[in-house]
C-alpha cells in the first residue's frame, strides 16, 4: 500500500465556485436549459488591440522564457498605473512581479508572509480561494463577520476585537467578491490605522478597481502615509479587460518582499508566458475606452437585477457598489448548499452557494451579473416564479 498523500492537501476544500460550474455544465449536458450565473468570467471577448498586440508579438518569435519578474517594459507600465490611477509609488525592478494569473500572485505572497500559526484577518464574506491559500501556508483565517444590514462595512471595534500578538496580515479586496461593497477613505483609514499601530502587513486585492459604479473612486490604502512600506498590492489583466483565459497578474510592494515572492514563482513557474505580457502592455496603455465601456454595461445589468431580485417574495440584496456579483439573502430558513441547489433543480439557475465565502454568507447566494442581460432577466423570472 503507497503510503498516504499529504493531509496538508487531503484536508483542503475544492473550488465551490467549479463545483457549481462543474454541475451546472452536467445539466447542460442532459439537455436541460440552465441560466448559469455561477462563475467569475467576463462575458465580454478581450479587445481587438490586446489580442492584436499578443498575435504580433507571437509571430516574431517572442516565444521563450522571459525575466522571471516579468518583461521590463510590462514592469514600467504597471508602475505608471499603480503612480497614475493609484498613488502608489513602486520600483519597477524591484517592486513587482508579473505572474500567471493573480491567484498565482496571492499564493506566492501569502506562502512568503506566513509562518505556520500566523493569524491572518480575513473580513467575510470573502473570495473563495483566501481561506485555502492561508491554510496551505500553515496560517490561521480570523473572520471579521460583515452583514448586509450594515452595509458590509467594518468598524475599528470590529478588527481591534480579532487583532492578537499572532496576527501578522489583514486581508481586504475593495471592490469585494462577493459582496460588490466598495471600501470608503474612512474604512480604509481604519485599516490602514489598525495595520500601523499592531505592525501588521495588508494585502490589498484591487482587482475589480475598474469596475466600479455610480462615480464612485477606488482608492489603494498603499497610497496613505506609512502603509507603501507594509501593503503587497495584487492586481490583474483578468476582470478588467476580460483576459482571464490568458493568465496574467502582479503583486507589487516593498522590494525586500517582492525578491522573497520571486523564489517561489521562479521555482514554481519560471515567468508569465512571453507574448501575454506583451499583450499586457497593450492593455495598460492603449486606449481604455472598452474599459469604461464594460463597466458601465455592467453597472446597467446590475441595475436592473439587483431590483429584480429585490422583487422576489423572501430576497433581499444588497447594492453592489462595484464588481459584478450580486449577492442576496434567501429568508428561508435553508443553508446556502441546499438553496443552490434547490435553485439549479426547480429554477434551472445556476449560483454559487453563499457560504463558500465565509460562514457568514449562509442563507446567500452569489450572481455573477458579468453574464448576457436575457440570461440575468430570465434567471430572476424563474426565481420570482419558483418563490412565488
Ligand atoms: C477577488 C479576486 N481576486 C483575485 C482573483 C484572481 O483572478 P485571476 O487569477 O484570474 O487573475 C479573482 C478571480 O476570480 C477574484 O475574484
Amino acid at each position: 500500500m503507497p503510503k498516504p498523500l499529504s493531509t496538508k492537501i487531503t484536508s483542503l476544500a475544492g473550488s465551490a465556485t467549479v463545483q457549481v460550474m462543474n454541475k451546472a455544465r452536467t445539466l447542460k449536458q442532459q439537455g436541460i436549459d440552465i441560466m448559469d450565473l455561477g462563475g467569475g468570467d467576463p462575458d465580454f471577448d478581450t479587445p481587438q488591440n490586446i489580442q492584436q498586440a499578443a498575435i504580433e508579438s507571437m509571430k516574431s518569435g517572442f516565444t521563450h522564457y522571459v525575466a522571471s519578474t516579468g518583461i521590463p517594459q510590462l514592469r514600467k507600465a504597471i508602475a505608471k498605473k499603480l503612480a497614475a490611477d493609484n498613488g502608489v509609488e513602486v520600483d519597477p525592478d524591484k517592486g513587482i512581479i508579473v505572474t500567471p494569473g493573480g491567484k498565482m500572485a496571492l499564493y506566492a505572497t501569502i506562502i512568503t508572509l506566513l509562518n505556520e500559526g500566523d493569524e491572518v484577518i480575513l473580513p467575510e464574506p470573502a473570495w473563495v480561494s483566501y481561506r485555502p491559500i492561508i491554510q496551505l501556508a500553515g496560517g490561521v483565517t480570523v473572520p471579521v463577520n460583515l452583514t448586509p444590514e450594515n452595509g458590509f462595512s467594518i468598524t475599528a471595534e470590529m478588527l481591534q476585537e480579532k487583532i492578537t500578538p499572532k496576527t501578522k496580515l489583514i486581508i481586504i479586496n475593495s471592490p469585494s467578491n462577493p459582496t460588490g461593497k466598495v471600501l470608503t477613505r474612512s474604512e480604509l483609514e481604519t485599516i490602514a490605522a489598525a495595520a500601523r499601530d499592531n505592525d501588521l502587513y495588508v494585502l490589498s486585492d484591487e482587482i475589480y478597481e475598474k469596475i466600479i459604479f455610480d462615480g464612485r473612486e477606488h482608492i489603494s490604502i498603499a497610497s496613505f502615509p506609512g502603509m507603501a512600506e507594509r501593503t503587497l498590492v495584487l492586481n490583474g489583466h483578468s476582470k478588467p479587460y476580460a483576459m482571464t483565459g490568458w493568465r496574467l497578474g502582479y503583486i507589487a510592494g516593498p522590494a525586500s518582499i517582492i525578491k522573497e515572492v520571486g523564489k517561489i514563482q521562479e521555482q514554481a513557474v519560471t515567468c508569465a508566458p512571453s507574448f501575454v505580457q506583451v499583450g499586457g502592455v497593450e492593455a495598460l496603455e492603449g486606449p481604455q475606452d472598452a474599459v469604461a465601456m464594460m463597466s458601465a454595461e455592467y453597472e446597467r445589468r446590475r441595475n436592473f437585477f439587483i431590483d429584480m431580485l429585490n422583487d422576489i417574495p423572501h430576497v433581499s440584496c444588497f447594492k453592489p457598489e462595484g464588481a459584478f456579483y450580486a449577492y442576496p439573502k434567501f429568508d428561508l430558513g435553508l443553508d446556502s448548499i441546499k438553496l443552490a441547489d434547490m435553485l439549479l433543480e426547480k429554477a434551472r439557475v445556476a449560483g454559487t452557494p453563499g457560504s463558500a465565502f465565509g460562514a457568514i454568507g449562509n442563507g446567500h447566494i452569489r450572481f455573477s451579473f458579468a453574464t448576457a442581460p436575457d440570461v440575468l432577466e430570465t434567471a430572476a423570472r424563474r426565481i420570482k416564479e419558483m418563490l412565488s
